[in-house]
């Protein structure tokens, strides 16, 4: 089948590279030069596990290669996906102009009957729009599927090579018909296929972001509640994962989450709800605490150094979350910012990060040795639970730094291993030791 992608950002890069390998004729357009030129010469803009071997694979056997010219992508497609990014406005709603654009980029090159499938994190209703766009815009028959992606940063080759789910939203048999031949090297064995109607697929999108996201902060108010009693917040989510009603994943403890779509989908999940007329309360909280939880490792910090001037705090990990090269609504940048203002000398250390992290934040100090960050340092936030931190040399580390002191932002670390090396540990939700 012929397919073209537009945007190829985390998202679309994925997915044009693997409907390629699964043997499609694919064409990833995008508008931004630099991008295309780095693809074009053969490598991935970002980073992600696995994804440099994918597009080896096919651009090499042909079956993928990209453009930034919007005719040459569209002309005799079979299908489109729309993959551009669909950033918060000020008000919360997402902002679809990129959307828009691309649904008329596809409407005035169509030259024929072509499927569009929506896999940008739209709020529900947003099919309607674009439906009416296709009706003024073509006399070419345009079938509007919403398909909302479920890839994890870091994972995301592994998550679309082999998905847990495909969700197919469309109210056109034929449409459904196509999907389920783009799909078919994946239909069966684990993958659930759910075909549903168009708002239900919107609709589903933002509810699982939302619950993931009510699943974290719900442990991150747990663990305000047991460093006041003592008690243990990864035994309680242990515990509380043991029940397969609840389940283990996303109950962990830390600085919040952060990235491209949890924040920026709950507030407009929150906005879309709002304008339906359900005021979704419950999302504030979730936000509200998330936000706390930042806060309440900044006031760690503070407690434990007194006075944040002038004093050296490393911060290990500045991406979101680990495997993942993308700084995006960072928690770690977030407490890089925190403590920067409260006067702190703050030091950045990221296996892949670095680089994104010092055009976000101009004038912070990155180092690509944890060990030379150290040097002198007051205080060692662990912000991001990439799995090498864990296995640092705690006693080489305790020699080199001025004040003995990890904040573990991630509950990371092996108590037993700083202790030993005589590290003060504070974790998160957990009782601190050694202190
Ligand atoms: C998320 C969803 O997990 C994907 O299913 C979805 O497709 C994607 O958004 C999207 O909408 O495109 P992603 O943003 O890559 O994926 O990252 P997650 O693994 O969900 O992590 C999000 C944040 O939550 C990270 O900052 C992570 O550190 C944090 N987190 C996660 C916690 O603080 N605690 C946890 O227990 C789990």
């Amino acid at each position: 089948m012929k397919v073209a992608v537009i945007g190829v950002g985390h998202v679309g890069l994925v997915t044009a590279a693997t409907l390629a390998h699964f043997g499609h004729d694919v064409v990833g357009l995008d508008e931004d030069p630099a991008k295309i030129d780095t693809l074009q010469q053969g490598r991935a803009p970002f980073y992600e596990p696995g994804l440099q071997d994918l597009l080896d694979e096919v651009l090499g056997s042909g079956k993928l290669r990209f453009t930034r010219e919007a005719a040459e992508a569209i002309e005799g497609a079979d299908c489109a996906f729309i993959c551009v990014g669909t950033p918060a406005r000020a008000d919360g709603e997402a902002n679809l102009l990129a959307v828009e654009n691309a649904a008329r980029s596809v409407a005035r090159n169509a030259t024929g009957d072509i499927v569009v499938i929506q896999k940008s994190t739209v709020p529900v209703s947003t099919a309607d729009r674009l439906h009416s766009i296709f009706a003024k815009a073509t006399t070419h028959r345009i079938r509007l599927v919403s398909s909302p992606e479920f890839l994890r940063e870091g994972a995301a080759v592994q998550d679309s090579l082999k998905p847990d789910r495909i969700l197919v939203g469309s109210d056109d048999p034929e449409a459904h018909a196509l999907m389920r031949k783009l799909y078919e090297p994946v239909l069966g064995g684990d993958c659930r296929y759910f075909e549903v109607d168009i708002h239900t697929a919107e609709l589903a999108k933002h509810a699982c972001n939302a619950f993931l996201a009510l699943k974290i902060s719900f442990a991150n108010a747990l663990a305000r509640v047991c460093e006041a009693s003592g008690a243990d917040v990864v035994s309680v989510a242990d515990i509380m994962g043991s029940d397969h009603r609840i389940g283990r994943d996303f109950l962990n403890a830390g600085l919040g989450y952060g990235g491209y779509c949890f924040p920026k989908d709950l507030l407009a999940f929150k906005a879309v709800a709002g304008r339906l007329g359900y005021d979704f309360g419950l999302l504030e909280e979730v936000m509200k605490i998330n936000r706390g939880a930042l806060d309440a490792t900044v006031q760690k910090i503070k407690d434990a150094l007194w006075n944040v001037e002038s004093k050296k705090v490393l911060l290990l990990g500045l991406s979101f979350k680990p495997g993942t090269d993308d700084v995006r609504e960072s928690p770690a940048l977030n407490l890089a910012r925190a403590l920067t203002d409260l006067g702190a000398e703050v030091v950045g250390c990221d296996p892949q990060a670095n680089e994104f992290a010092v055009r976000e934040m101009p004038g912070l100090q990155v180092v690509e040795d944890p060990y030379k960050g150290a040097e002198g340092a007051h205080c060692i936030v662990v912000c991001t639970e990439w799995p090498e931190f864990a296995d640092l040399d705690f006693v080489r580390l305790k020699g080199i730094v001025t004040l003995p002191m990890i904040v573990d932002g991630r509950n990371l670390l092996n108590e037993k291993d700083v202790v030993e090396a005589g590290f003060s540990y504070l974790p998160t939700g957990r009782p601190p030791a050694n202190l």
